[in-house]
């Protein structure tokens, strides 16, 4: 690729996305805007990028976002967070909100929603104690693909073996051929949309508890400063927000703190873990 063709696309996947792409991922971005370009019958990359500099295609430029976002999840990925969330982060925050009887939680970038399915599963078991409450969980994505794939709620024999237990396998899924699809009861307890989280969130309103794992990675330091930045603006004092096992909020933002002994949980400073287990 020539050099000032990675030149132009990497600032346009930063623009567009906040994906940081240094030279060495060049391979990257030939191997996944092929696709990309004969999908538009055009002959190569030397094509697809003349023609992003001269006519600017809003369908285009949208593909060649999509092609470079790395979509990898599973079913309870990490396995620690979700039982943090189960026996720490619920009890605490459904104590907080006994009053109002909602909680909203958002997993931001859920690619294919094996994230925000998982949390509705934590939920449905909690079911006999959140009778009464208004529980949401929104799945956002940048990828309109992975939205799509999300709310379809259909998965591949492996991603079903990875991570999710077969007990709620049998549970809350229906095969369908060489397909799992998750049960239409918990595809009502979660909504998906397309959002970029580079844009404005406000209208997606205030969430108590934001899953943000896997993202931020791919960002730079300022990004990543400016998306916690506008995270901490949908969250209430005592909201908790989760990173990826390789993410942190430390020598970012001062906007959120981590939540003692709880590694990948953080706060804006209301929320207390003390006297806390999680086995
Ligand atoms: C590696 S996946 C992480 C999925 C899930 N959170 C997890 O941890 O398993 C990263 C996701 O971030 C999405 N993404 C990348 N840039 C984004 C942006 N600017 N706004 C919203 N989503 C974005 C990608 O489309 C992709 O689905």
């Amino acid at each position: 690729m020539r050099v000032e063709d990675f030149d132009m696309f990497s600032t346009l996947l930063k623009q567009r996305s906040g994906l940081v792409l240094t030279r060495d991922k060049a391979y990257l971005l030939e191997s996944r805007l092929m696709p990309v370009a004969r999908k538009w019958n055009m002959k190569g990359l030397e094509e697809l990028a003349t023609t992003v500099r001269t006519r600017k295609d809003e369908a285009l430029l949208r593909d060649i976002t999509e092609a470079m976002t790395t979509n990898e999840s599973s079913f309870f990925r990490d396995q620690k967070p979700f039982d943090q969330f189960r026996q720490l982060v619920l009890p605490k925050l459904m104590e907080a909100r006994a009053a109002k009887r909602s909680l909203r939680i958002w997993s931001a970038a859920c690619s294919s929603g094996q994230e925000a399915y998982s949390l509705s599963m934590i939920l449905n078991d909690e079911a006999a104690k959140l009778a009464g409450w208004r529980i949401e969980i929104v799945g956002t994505d940048i990828s309109a693909e992975m939205v799509e794939r999300a709310k379809s709620g259909i998965y591949t024999q492996f991603e079903v073996q990875r991570g999710l237990p077969i007990t709620m396998l049998v549970k809350h899924f229906k095969q369908n051929g060489d397909k799992w699809q998750i049960s239409q009861q918990l595809r009502q307890m979660v909504s998906f949309r397309e959002w970029n989280l580079l844009g404005d969130l406000s209208a997606l309103g205030q969430f108590d508890i934001v899953f943000c794992r896997n993202v931020l990675i791919y960002f730079d330091q300022p990004t990543k400063a400016k998306v916690l930045e506008s995270i901490s603006r949908q969250m209430p004092q005592d909201g908790v927000l989760y990173l990826g096992g390789a993410e942190t909020v430390l020598g970012i933002t001062d906007k959120f703190k981590p939540v003692d002994g709880q590694r990948g949980l953080y706060s804006m400073g209301g929320f207390s873990a003390a006297g806390a287990k999680v086995a």
